[in-house]
């Protein structure tokens, strides 16, 4: 055979395509988020366990797979667990590997375009003299698809489309494409995200704004960074220090495989695994942590930030304080905030693009234009309702189903079938061949035991999140002959629309009723959208099982 095997170019172009998977606007948007919401300092102790026996474990775990699978000529997760463990269960296992990465990049990119549009929007003065609350209402308009801020009709749209447009043609130049944006891309976000950071910690204690005279940036970094140990029995603050872990690092979804499959047989992952991964922390708690948080609570107060942390507020606020630094350096903080955010979104949105292309190629033959059209195709498909429908919670909905339990479900499997069915030696001699570091033999049994057990847990308990996540009264209930009740952020609960269809039962205003009727039927239709793309890629899974068959490639 004396086809050129795909590759990557060279070990740098590698390292910063890994870290520009894994940095993204989960370390921006996010991170500090969740950690608000999880009450700060009592949030980081769990999230840094999390990433020590559930993030690096499971780096370890998908780098070594994908670079498995790709000696036998398998790029994405169907057949690189295919060739794991047989059993056809595995490569069905796999359409995670796939699905959850063509469902993230439709509601992925839309944020990604949000990005581009501010930067645009930054350049033109547009918020030049905005007050706050006209900062908010410009991105409310923005999302209100009817209107338009630009003069283009459907603007949000258009600049959707335009981003994923974007990331197909830099798909269909491959890996090489990736590279190339990943040397340019990465760089910049860190320069950019050091300068904001020095800005952000030099506010100080000083009283920034007038409207809030006792706002403080210090407030922000002490609520984050002084650890508190009191919640450290509260499942809901692990569970989402756990989610944020896996989001964060990318794992569980099937792209850490794909681009690992693309590596040399002999060459090492153990140590660009663990690069990969502190790099993405030293981003997430160093630059993430010092940026949003900071400014905000400068400005704005830690009051006001613990009751407005949510996804757009950084769209919300941070072209309003800009301008309090003036018109000129406004608009250079507004293209290195939002183009730091493009930068770490795109290199995301492109690597949740290979296991789609992976998979076409190695069994239909497509080639990359073919790979990355269909890709965006489906990609817009799921995408546009998300886009059309952001306000009825379509969007939400993704995240949850496919963003968040998905990766855990995966996770969970992967690691089963890595250490219990692979088998826990030949997958340590795959994860130390070629290794330029020692990984401390205790790894072996993390790996073995602790992360699968770990992961069991947090999926278990999502499941059945008790009432106000109460264990400790809900157990002692069944104690005393109680029944069990189920929190509605419990999964079973809200794969039923338990608590929704409990409140449609009570005698509400009309109005209120209609917003309900709505959160049923568009989270129906979202649900719908999922699981008719998971149908459609176990269809193409079994497709090319019969095609392997025929041609006499084995399979199980
Ligand atoms: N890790 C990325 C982030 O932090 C998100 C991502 C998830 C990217 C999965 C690729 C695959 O934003
Ligand atoms: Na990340």
């Amino acid at each position: 055979n004396t086809i050129v095997k795909e590759a990557w170019g060279s070990r740098l172009g590698l390292i910063l395509a890994m870290a520009g998977n894994a940095v993204g606007l989960g370390n921006f948007l996010r991170f500090p988020v969740q950690a608000v919401q999880n009450g700060g300092g009592a949030f980081i102790i769990p999230y840094l366990i999390c990433f020590l026996v559930m993030g690096i474990p499971l780096l370890l775990i998908e780098w070594s797979t994908g670079r498995y699978g790709g000696k036998s000529n398998n790029h994405s997760t169907p057949y690189i667990m295919d060739s794991m463990g047989k059993g056809k269960i595995w490569k069905y296992v796999g359409v995670f590997g796939i699905f959850t990465n063509v469902a993230v990049v439709a509601y992925y990119t839309y944020i990604e375009s949000w990005t581009l549009s501010y930067v645009l929007h930054s350049i033109l003065g547009t918020f030049e003299g905005m007050s706050q609350s006209e900062v908010a209402r410009f991105f409310e308009d923005y999302i209100d698809i009817g209107k338009s801020t630009l003069g283009i009709p459907y603007e949000a749209v258009v600049f959707y489309v335009l981003v994923l447009a974007l990331n197909v043609f830099i798909l269909s130049k491959g890996l090489g494409g990736i590279e190339k944006v990943a040397k340019i891309g990465m760089p910049l976000l860190i320069l950019f995200g050091v300068l904001l950071s020095i800005k952000g910690l030099s506010l100080g204690e000083s009283g920034q704004s007038e409207q809030f005279p006792d706002a403080s940036a210090w407030d922000g970094l002490n609520f984050l960074w002084t650890p508190q140990f009191d919640s450290l029995t509260n499942p809901k603050v692990w569970l989402a220090a756990a989610g944020q872990i896996f989001f964060t690092l990318s794992v569980g979804m099937g792209t850490i495989q794909c681009y690992a499959a693309y590596i040399k047989p002999k060459e090492d992952i153990a140590l660009n695994a663990v690069s990969a991964g502190f790099m993405n922390e030293f981003v997430e708690v160093v630059l993430g942590s010092s940026i949003v948080i900071p400014i905000a609570a400068g400005y704005l107060g830690l009051d006001w930030v613990m009751e407005n942390a949510g996804f757009g507020m950084a769209f919300q606020t941070m072209p309003f304080l800009f301008q309090q630094w003036g018109e000129i350096a406004a608009a250079f903080a507004g293209v290195f905030w939002f183009g730091l955010l493009f930068f770490a979104g795109i290199t995301s949105s492109l690597a949740m693009g290979t296991p789609w292309m992976g998979f076409m190629k190695d069994e239909f033959g497509w080639n990359k234009n073919q790979g990355a059209w269909s890709f965006g195709a489906l990609a817009l498909v799921m995408g546009l309702p998300t886009v059309l429908f952001y306000q009825y919670g379509v969007f939400d909905e993704y995240d949850y189903w496919a963003g968040t339990v998905s990766l855990v479900v995966f996770a969970l499997l992967e690691s089963i079938l890595f250490s219990w069915v692979f088998g826990i030696n030949k997958g340590w001699r795959e994860i130390n061949e070629g290794s330029d570091i020692y990984i401390p033999n205790f790894y072996k049994f993390i790996i073995k035991y602790v992360t699968p057990l770990l992961l069991l847990l947090v999926f278990v308990s999502a499941l059945i999140t008790p009432e106000n996540n109460d264990w400790a009264l809900s157990l002692q209930g069944l104690g005393e002959g109680q029944a069990w009740q189920l929190d509605n952020s419990s999964i079973i609960r809200q794969i039923s629309h338990f608590g929704l269809k409990e409140q449609l039962a009570l005698d509400l205003p009309g109005s209120l009723k209609l917003e309900i009727e709505n959160k049923i039927f568009y989270s129906n239709l979202a649900r719908t959208l999922l699981v008719g793309l998971f149908l459609f890629i176990s269809l193409l899974v079994y497709l090319s099982q019969k095609k392997r068959q025929k041609e006499g490639r084995t399979t199980s």
